[in-house]
């Protein structure tokens, strides 16, 4: 099991240039069963909890922001330019339309302040991703939850429509959602925007896009820069492994993405910027990452068919599946293995959020629950 990432494996799978950040293995990168010397503890755990890239940065970003190091000491962001030209060519969006932020949680907390600044309630699906929301509640604005679809546990469009009433000013949509990594239909999303972006601000969350195989999927972003009041968001944290860096992006008409700049407190760093524009560039490595966490899903499909193990399908890098158990005491069993798993999502207490790991990994996540589980 040990020790079974060959730098062949990578060569196959990425350009020699990314193969050799091998070399700069980080400590997230040494919690995994690939890396010599490493055993899985409670103390120091495998990370198959926040949804990270487990292979880290490209070695190219790694250049670029070493780089970057000779125009930091520079106010007025050195590269920004470059990274919104570069994302605008590949979205076919215009420049103007896009705004970088550090961090996409940075643009959804600010569209929370907004909210409360402008007195109105939020709507956001239950359950859904945290930053938003939980910041609406600590400024005390009220929130509109609304269920999961029964059936599919997709974010329930219709419900939304039906609940909206004229205090609500944002609606959050997650897509895919976490923790429950469904998607909403494109064209019944499409509609929805158009129709409740007339009403109050719809923000769309697509911090997973770059995962997303499902053919009836499709991203807002476009639809974003052509329609008052809607907002996409996007990030380098996942498939470009930047969660500690800090990168991300809005989509939006100008005079939004205006506003939620004259409210943002945090500004853009210049050694960030430089590496995501690297990053962005080296499509190698996005397959790479793409088709590592395929074969890391797979190993999970092949146990949950095996034991017939009722799960959501990832459009992502993690997926949600039934355990029947309370999940503290699920946290407690894979933790005593060295695994860590997400937080408790409720609703779905006996439901349990795994992140891929690589696939070696997700081979001893299998043996885990094998022991633990059957
Ligand atoms: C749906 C979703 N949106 C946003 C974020 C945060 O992204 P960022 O690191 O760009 O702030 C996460 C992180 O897990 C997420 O799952």
């Amino acid at each position: 099991m040990k020790n079974i990432l060959t730098r062949r494996d990578w060569l196959k799978g990425t350009s020699s240039l990314a193969a050799a950040s091998l070399v700069y293995a980080t400590s997230a990168q040494a919690q995994s069963v690939t890396v010599k010397g490493y055993t899985p503890s409670p103390e120091d755990p495998i990370r198959m909890s926040s949804n990270e890239n487990p292979y880290g940065i490209t070695r190219s970003a790694r250049i670029a922001m070493n780089k970057a190091y000779d125009v930091s000491h520079l106010y007025s962001g050195s590269g920004r330019r470059e990274l919104a030209a570069h994302i605008a060519a590949t979205e076919g969006i215009p420049a103007k339309n896009i705004s970088i932020g550090s961090g996409s949680k940075e643009f959804l907390k600010v569209m929370a302040l907004i909210t409360e600044l402008d007195g109105g309630t939020v709507m956001a699906a239950n359950p859904t991703y945290h930053d938003l929301v939980r910041y609406s509640g600590w400024v005390g604005t009220n929130i509109k939850w609304i269920d999961v679809k029964k059936d599919d546990m997709s974010i329930d469009l219709d419900a939304m429509k039906a609940a909206y009433t004229d205090d609500v000013k944002i609606i959050y949509l997650c897509n895919p959602n976490n923790p429950i990594p469904t998607i909403m239909h494109k064209e019944k999303l499409r509609e929805f925007c158009i129709e409740m972006s007339k009403k109050c601000y719809v923000m769309v969350d697509e911090a997973y896009h770059e995962y997303v195989t499902d053919p009836d999927y499709e991203s807002m972003a476009q639809l974003a820069v052509e329609t008052e009041n809607m907002i996409v968001t996007r990030t380098a944290s996942k498939i470009h492994g930047f969660a500690g860096i800090r990168v991300g992006f809005a989509f939006a008409k100008e005079n939004l993405l205006k506003l939620m700049r004259e409210r943002v407190t945090g500004s853009v760093n210049t050694a960030a910027v430089h590496g995501a524009l690297a990053s962005y560039k080296d499509q190698k490595y996005i397959d790479f990452v793409v088709g590592k966490n395929n074969e890391a899903l797979d190993v999970l499909y092949k146990l949950f068919a095996k034991h017939n193990v009722k799960h959501i399908k990832a459009n992502s890098n993690f997926v949600f599946f039934k355990t029947g158990i309370d999940f503290p005491e699920v946290k407690a069993r894979f933790l005593k293995h060295g695994i860590n798993i997400g937080r408790p999502f409720p609703p779905f207490l006996d439901w349990c959020r795994v992140s891929t790991s690589k696939p070696e990994d997700m081979e001893y996540f299998a043996e885990v629950y094998e022991k633990e589980f059957i």
